[in-house]
């Protein structure tokens, strides 16, 4: 599968654009403000049906205009098929897809899979529980519809189980009852998270631990757990919500539940946040973004479209040598890359035996 051609109107700073790309690696160069990570945000956008930092799609509108549109072609074993993605201010996104309108976005997100890796993966380690279970939910999302759906279902009640508990608070009255209505609904997608989480982290973690060695060449181990008050055996979401009950009184909102899981980020049994280096972190990070890749592309049974943001900034150059010849030697699908320098890309480029295509990025200076 791969992104034979994608035109944009109306996106971020890009009015309009037409972009026929290589099967195998693409270069945006540029210099800094002039649109080559709001390619790269088209193209996720196109994937997921969100942009790559989860900003509302009226951000995304080019501004002073009402609407953008996105429209790629995906060749997919000599079958091509044409993906509309439209949204108006005002209105909800549109998806398209041979002609047919998308139904559910669950069903399909996770048909072309996507990774990115951007400098801002360090928010990852730096910042709070939120950025690890958004790392989480885009995984899965595209592993299982189901999953999403369920993502989608559990938010919605989370959301409604909080406004009830705000509500109890600010009208000084209490229904158990109806707050254990919610309890009830919510336990059928809060296992589907925490089971599928628990098995995906399972997978996840001997692939990161090997992916981190082949990189850094360390001694360090690396591990990532998965940090969670799910129930244990026998207990359920119910008895959970039971129990924190008074809690999420006295706080107006859910303590408990898979809203609240994180990533436990380890090397050689201290935490990455704590105790590592810069050159530690990235290559954690690295190792994190292709061991999502490798997961990705066996689940799916089609190498994913690879993201890379700014890698020569992130990377220092013996790393992003080890990240070229990684890439050569495992053969992965196509890439897109972006980079100020081009001579830097060039160099590259020279190491580089496929085919290849380099866009000159100038959309900001329209
Ligand atoms: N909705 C929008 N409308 C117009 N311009 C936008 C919008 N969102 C972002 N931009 C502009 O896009 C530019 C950043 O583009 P970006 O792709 O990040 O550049 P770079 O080439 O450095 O990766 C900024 O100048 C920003 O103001
Ligand atoms: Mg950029």
């Amino acid at each position: 599968m791969f992104l034979q051609q994608l035109k944009v109107t109306g996106f971020k700073n890009i009015s309009a654009a037409q972009l026929d790309f290589s099967q195998r690696l693409n270069c945006f160069v540029g210099l800094n403000g002039l649109g080559k990570t709001n390619c790269l945000d088209a193209i996720h956008y196109l994937c997921l049906c969100k942009s790559h930092r989860g900003l509302p799609d009226r951000n995304l509108v080019k501004h002073g205009q009402d609407f953008f549109r996105l429209e790629a072609l995906f060749l997919d074993e000599e079958r091509a098929s044409k993906v509309v993605a439209k949204f108006a201010t005002g209105s909800r996104k549109e998806f398209e897809r041979n002609g047919a309108a998308v139904e559910r976005l669950a069903d399909y997100v996770g048909l072309y899979p996507v990774v990115m890796i951007a400098p801002d993966d360090v928010s990852l380690v730096q910042e709070g529980s939120e950025e690890r279970r958004r790392f989480l939910d885009t995984t899965l999302s595209q592993i299982s519809s189901n999953y999403l759906q369920q993502l989608i279902q559990y938010n919605n009640l989370l959301r409604q189980r909080n406004a009830l508990l705000k509500t109890f608070a600010e009208e000084r009255r209490f229904d158990a009852a109806l707050l254990s209505v919610y309890d009830h609904q919510m336990e059928a997608p809060a296992a589907v998270l925490y089971q599928q989480r628990r098995e995906f982290l399972a997978r996840f973690s001997p692939m990161l631990s090997e992916l981190y060695a082949l990189i850094s060449g360390q001694r360090e181990s690396a591990f990532i757990g998965y940090d969670t008050d799910a129930p244990l055996d026998g207990a359920t979401m119910v008895h959970l919500l039971e129990s924190h009950r008074e809690k999420d009184r006295a706080l107006q909102r859910t303590t408990v539940g898979p809203h609240r899981d994180d990533l436990n980020m380890q090397l050689s049994d201290l935490q990455v946040k704590k105790y590592a280096s810069q050159g530690q972190i990235k290559s954690y990070l690295l190792a994190m973004r292709l061991a999502q890749y490798e997961i990705l592309r066996q689940e799916k049974g089609v190498s994913p479209l690879l993201l890379l943001d700014d890698i020569f900034d992130k990377l220092d150059a013996e790393r992003v040598q080890q990240l070229i010849g990684l890439i050569i030697e495992r053969d992965f699908g196509q890439i897109f890359i972006t980079d100020a320098q081009k001579p830097r890309m060039e160099a590259v480029l020279a190491a580089f035996p496929g085919d290849h295509q380099v866009f000159d990025v100038t959309f900001g200076l329209e």
